[in-house]
């Protein structure tokens, strides 16, 4: 039975076990340490551009530190851009001397070293390429980022580009480095769907394992996981198919000198868990400088998730997503085989004992993931009159672990779980991932079903992600109608509590919470929760762009008072 299931592993499989890499911007760019659109922004000419080959040196390079590093933070593979959008190739390419070996005093091959040392330690190594965007390369064709200020569009023949450069870098890639985990195009717009079905069979044709990102373009027809937009984390029911989320440690992904807004660690490993528990991975960037260093600050933020990995990775490497359809506000669900992990946050921590709602299994024991002696008291309860189960966990006064405490649950029985939206923690959370949408008249409807398990009064808020200088007031103009059951309120949503330490949200989005009224629920039971608005959308049937919407809905939140 157990061999079956090894020959049965797909080659996605080592990809939803990882849960955790290391994404690299790495390229030419660095010299100029204004981050790896700086060619565009500056709209340099490519003369002038290339002239930062002649001093491009970066000795201070160690593939071996940088797998290391990678490692000691808990990450399994690792992506590093052989070529961006500047076209420098950051590999020996004989397909364009344009490249790190054969055009600039270092004459290295830093794929070559990392490739070496990611076979010895044990890590993947896959490799991003821009396919599409190239201004460096006369002939290259996006639909918006072109280099116009050195070539003509009219002048322009896209094969010479694809045929001549991208198909054989794509072979040198694939040929010359060992197995390659995954290679990550990028920023594909205007991509007809041949070429891109063409590009995924080259790369199948001369590695059948390695997979192939949704950026490649006409996701899903074509590529193995979804990318999601830059530090789009998305809401619990928005996938099917795995996917990964790429993430910056600051705000920018190639070297940006001075760029120290740097992201908590507690918020980085909250945020690992939370798309953990959607069943997605992290990729969570560096980018090393003109010498070849990985910045300090982003180095020691690795370190410090690394400590915590090392003493929670079990709930993380190779688990399965949460089964309830919803975030709960302390923290976050994990499951491998009879084990459910409670991720508790320090930020959350609950001061009595915490209710899980919904629980149907027989719980053998539960103890701390880091200190596995310290065992949880725990009582399982169900009340016959709503249909109500319920698992109370006993929690010290103060947090087991830094950043976030791991309670492992061992099951003794299968896993069962009432899928319901119901009550946890004093919350029912909707995420717009999960809705039933309706086209209606003017604007579209989303509904869901809830279970209340106590009467009383809720409050209930709308949870929006605002675009960073987006006017609230000039977005949100017409009002958003809510009902439960019969009753019904409406209200243009105000701009009424800003969240800075959101689990999901990220730069350049910020988190809003409005309120839309207090509802009275005078009998338990089932109900109907409709909510109308302008903004709400039909889910998108390819890839979201993430970046295009000024304001997007995300959950309705359900609070109960005076608990
Ligand atoms: C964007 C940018 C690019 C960056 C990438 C990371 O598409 O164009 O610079 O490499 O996202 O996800």
């Amino acid at each position: 039975m157990r061999e079956l299931m090894v020959e049965n592993k797909s080659s996605i499989d080592w990809f939803t076990e990882a849960r955790f890499g290391m994404f690299i911007h790495w390229g030419l760019y660095a010299a100029i340490g204004k981050g790896e659109w700086v060619m565009y922004g500056q709209k340099k000419p490519v003369k002038e551009y290339e002239q930062l080959t002649e001093t491009f040196n970066p000795n201070l390079f160690n593939a071996k530190e940088w797998v290391s590093l990678a490692k000691r933070a808990g990450m399994k593979y690792i992506v590093i851009t052989a070529k961006h959008h500047d076209g420098f190739a950051m590999f020996h390419s004989k397909a364009d001397k344009y490249n790190i070996v054969d055009s600039t005093p270092f004459g290295r091959d830093p794929l070559k070293e990392l490739a070496e040392e990611c076979a010895k330690q044990g890590v993947k190594l896959c490799f991003y390429y821009s396919h599409v965007i190239d201004w460096h390369h006369p002939h290259s064709i996006h639909e918006h980022y072109n280099n116009t200020w050195d070539y003509q569009l009219e002048e322009k023949a896209f094969y010479n580009y694809w045929n001549r450069l991208v198909k054989p870098q794509i072979t040198e890639l694939l040929t010359q480095y060992g197995p390659v985990g995954l290679l990550w195009f990028d920023t594909s717009g205007g991509l007809s769907k041949k070429d891109s079905e063409e590009m995924v069979q080259l790369v199948k044709s001369l590695q059948p394992d390695c997979l192939v990102n949704s950026r490649v373009s006409h996701w899903p027809n074509f590529g193995d996981f979804q990318s999601k937009g830059d530090n789009e984390i998305p809401m619990s029911g928005e996938d099917t198919k795995p996917w990964e989320t790429p993430m910056t440690l600051n705000k920018s992904w190639g070297y940006y000198e001075g760029d120290d807004n740097y992201k908590f660690t507690d918020s980085i490993i909250r945020k690992l868990v939370n798309i953990t528990s959607k069943g997605g991975n992290l990729l969570l960037n560096v980018g090393p400088d003109e010498l070849g260093k990985i910045p300090v600050l982003s180095a020691e933020k690795l370190e410090e998730i690394g400590e915590w990995m090392h003493k929670n990775g079990e709930s993380i490497y190779g688990t399965k997503g949460s089964p309830f359809p919803y975030e709960f506000d302390w923290g976050a669900v994990t499951l491998k085989g009879n084990k459910v992990f409670l991720h508790i946050h320090h930020n959350k921590w609950p001061s009595g004992p915490l209710q899980i709602n919904g629980f149907k299994t027989k719980v053998h024991q539960a103890y701390v993931l880091s200190e596995p002696q310290q065992k949880i008291p725990f009582q399982q309860e169900h009340s016959d009159n709503e249909g109500l189960y319920s698992l109370h966990v006993e929690l010290p006064k103060e947090p087991l672990c830094e950043f976030s405490s791991v309670i492992v649950l061992e099951l003794a029985e299968e896993l069962k779980i009432d899928p319901a939206f119901i009550e946890q923690a004093g919350v029912i959370k909707l995420d717009f991932g999960h809705a039933k949408i309706e086209k209606e008249q003017n604007q579209n409807a989303a509904e869901w079903q809830v279970k209340i398990a106590e009467k009383g009064k809720y409050e209930v808020h709308l949870i929006t992600y605002k675009k960073a200088g987006v006017d609230w007031k000039s977005e949100l103009t017409e009002k958003v109608e809510v009902a439960i059951g019969n009753n019904v309120k409406s209200i243009v949503p105000n701009e009424d509590d800003i969240v800075t330490d959101s689990e999901t949200c990220q730069y350049p989005y910020t988190e809003i919470h409005s309120q839309l009224g207090v509802f009275e629920i005078d009998q338990p039971g089932k109900y109907t929760l409709k909510l109308h608005s302008n903004k709400v959308r039909e889910k998108p049937k390819g890839p979201e762009i993430w970046q295009a919407a000024a304001v997007k809905l995300r959950a309705v939140k359900m609070i109960k008072m005076e608990r």
